[in-house]
């Protein structure tokens, strides 16, 4: 727990709660990045670490990247996000007992945090969480909530390849090209659905060995974690925990573009021009995976249909393209290109919705 303090100190956010769950040994982590721009809003994710260093540096980073994909959104929020840093096995009833005592939490931050679905949580937790605050979204349809944000995310997700294939191999068809995927969750078994409908090759992996044995059973090629980096394909699409790409990895990737819904797949900025120098088209995750977040907001706090939703989730292909084109103009990387429009975004006056 030593790294505590000066991870809290080096970080440039606004503020951050921490609670320490005494019956389940969970770690809870609110990280405010960012109440600029709206009501700081971000997801709620559900993980073991190793140690809860490691939740707080998770959720740290987390909420930074939702000040910029709110932005590049252009939607009225700020950037938060929680960490549920939960100890292995806990039982069924435990763990709703502490999604409720969460949700006792964030209501006592009296809307200075909105969340939702992340990693390692569904609209079943969110509907626990709604128990005891209306301060999040994604519940389920029944509750009146716009249920599991990841089908929009992983159809954003979509139109961000096509932008990518375009600029790489001059046709945005998915048709015949090989997409590795790498994490076959919520978000990830969406997309590999897509890409199947899409007539794309895909090849899957997961961390967890029934899930590989059920894509597997289900006609789709199916690597070991640890292979996936060397396999051949057109794009690696990291779906699943931050972190995977590095000094480490990158020089193993055989494929032309990097583009998935992991938030923080890079595990330094460095990994950028890593990228950049091996030749791979990396499309910036808070970019391109923006779209479950585009959804919740959208339908819950703007009244937008989810066709309206769609169209909108059409427009993270459209910003990839603007971003690759400037990037290209002005020499520098494409996730340089990204964070200078998001920070160009976050300079402009604000436009609040009504929520
Ligand atoms: N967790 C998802 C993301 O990182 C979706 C989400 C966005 C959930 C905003 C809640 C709030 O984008």
């Amino acid at each position: 727990m030593e790294r505590f303090a000066p991870l809290l100190e080096a970080w440039p956010g606004e503020h951050v709660i921490i609670r320490f769950d005494a019956s389940t040994g969970a770690w809870i982590f609110i990280a405010i990045h960012s109440s600029r721009r709206g009501v700081p809003t971000g997801g709620t994710r559900y993980r073991v670490y190793a140690r809860p260093d490691d939740g707080v540096e998770d959720a740290l980073r987390l909420a930074a990247a939702m000040t910029l994909k709110w932005a590049v959104a252009g939607l009225p929020r700020g950037g938060a996000k929680a960490v549920i840093a939960a100890q292995l096995g806990l039982e069924r009833e435990e763990r709703e007992g502490l999604m409720v005592r969460y949700g006792e939490l964030v209501d006592s931050l009296r809307g200075g945090f909105q969340t939702g679905p992340d990693l390692g949580t569904t609209s079943l937790d969110m509907d626990l969480i709604r128990r005891r605050t209306g301060y999040v979204s994604g519940h389920s349809r029944s509750l009146g909530g716009a249920g599991d944000p990841a089908p929009f995310t992983a159809l954003g997700i979509l139109f961000g390849l096509r932008a990518c294939v375009e600029h790489v191999f001059g046709s945005d068809r998915l048709a015949g090209r090989s997409v590795l995927v790498q994490g076959a969750g919520s978000v990830g078994g969406a997309l590999i659905d897509l890409l199947k409908r899409s007539s794309a090759v895909v090849v899957a992996t997961d961390a967890d060995p029934e899930r590989r044995a059920s894509l597997a059973a289900s006609g789709i090629t199916v690597v070991e974690p640890e292979e996936a980096y060397d396999q051949p394909c057109d794009l690696f699409s990291p779906c699943a925990v931050g972190g995977v790409l590095d000094e480490r990895t990158i020089p193993r990737l055989r494929c032309r573009i990097v583009a998935g819904a992991a938030n923080n797949p890079l595990a330094s900025p460095e990994d950028a021009r890593r990228l950049e120098q091996r030749g791979i088209l990396y499309a910036p995750d808070f970019v391109i995976n923006a779209g479950g977040a585009i959804a919740l907001v959208g339908m819950e706090h703007m009244g937008l249909s989810k066709m309206q939703v769609e169209e909108r989730l059409r427009g993270i292909g459209a910003t990839l393209r603007e971003i690759f084109s400037r990037a290209k103009s002005e020499g520098i990387s494409a996730e340089e290109a990204a964070t200078r429009l998001a920070q160009e975004r976050l300079a402009q006056p604000i436009e609040r919705d009504a929520s």
